[in-house]
């Protein structure tokens, strides 16, 4: 019998809703990250545009490119095994039409290797999640914050703080669900919201900033590492310091060299 961990599709995400078993999800845009994931049991590796602002150095995830998006799906495709890959559409390549959405999103799966897109937006978006789905590229929705539009929405602060704003993203995201989106991320939305979103549809609902009663969680790997440091949502749990130990790291070497420790007999040849 194989002991290997099964694949994580879109159909697992469906039966874990369905079991009540939350979704680990996280974020990566190289081989090295997404390998070191994988291995360590992650369900879903989103291939983020927020590799504009963590490894670009952009203020917005608006500048970066579809060629710049294949190019991370691509790194960390060849390095999972058994997580599920998902690439994100960067901004203005759906939003034009249809057609270039559908070749825009067979793009991140025919080069990037990717098993899965996400958009952002609601209802408007649906005739498009139609078309990929009907095309066979799953899609995931992203509701809530939608960093894409921030200079329409002009700060990123927290969505759905009231009632007709909250039946809005409600009624997006059935129609997303009826349009055949296979799960939906919500980004900083009151817990409360969250929950009535995973209560409403049968899709997986994975939350940023959504508080516990969604069917999964998902953060900027960067930010759960304390490696991305230049700003910090009150959502994203540092699970380590690494800015701070490489910073430390970095001036012990310094000194080392500095003062001719290193390299030491056993360090040379
Ligand atoms: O780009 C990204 O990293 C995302 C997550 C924050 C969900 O969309």
């Amino acid at each position: 019998m194989s002991t290997a961990r099964p694949k994580i599709t879109t159909a697992t995400l469906r039966t874990m809703k369905a079991q009540r078993e939350r979704i680990t999800a996280l974020t990566a845009y190289d081989h090295l990250f997404a390998g070191l994931l994988d291995r360590a049991g992650i369900d879903v590796i989103l291939v983020g545009d927020s590799v504009a602002t963590v490894m670009q150095g952009r203020d917005t995830t608006v500048p970066v490119t579809m060629d710049q998006m294949v190019y991370h799906c691509e790194l960390v495709g060849r390095a999972v095994q058994r997580a599920m890959v998902i690439g994100d559409m960067p901004f203005l390549s759906y939003q034009v039409s249809i057609e270039d959405a559908l070749r825009n999103a067979g793009r991140l799966l025919k080069e990037g290797l990717a098993e899965a897109v996400k958009l952002e937006g609601g209802a408007a978006f649906a005739p498009t999640v139609q078309r990929l789905t009907d095309a066979g590229i799953p899609v995931m929705g992203h509701l809530g914050l939608t960093p894409q539009s921030i200079h329409q929405f002009g700060s990123y602060k927290a969505r759905g703080q009231e009632v007709a704003e909250q039946q809005r993203i409600l009624d997006d995201a059935k129609c997303l669900q009826q349009a055949g989106a296979f799960a939906l991320v919500v980004e900083k939305v009151p817990a409360d919201l969250g929950k009535k979103l995973a209560s409403t549809v049968e899709i997986p609902v994975i939350g940023i900033g959504a508080g516990p009663d969604v069917d999964g969680q998902i953060l900027v790997t960067h930010d759960m590492l304390g490696l991305f440091t230049r700003f910090r949502p009150r959502f994203a749990r540092r699970y380590l310091e690494l800015a701070k130990d490489i910073g430390t790291a970095v001036q012990s070497y310094c000194q080392d060299v500095r003062g001719g420790s290193f390299p030491n007999a056993e360090e040379s040849y």
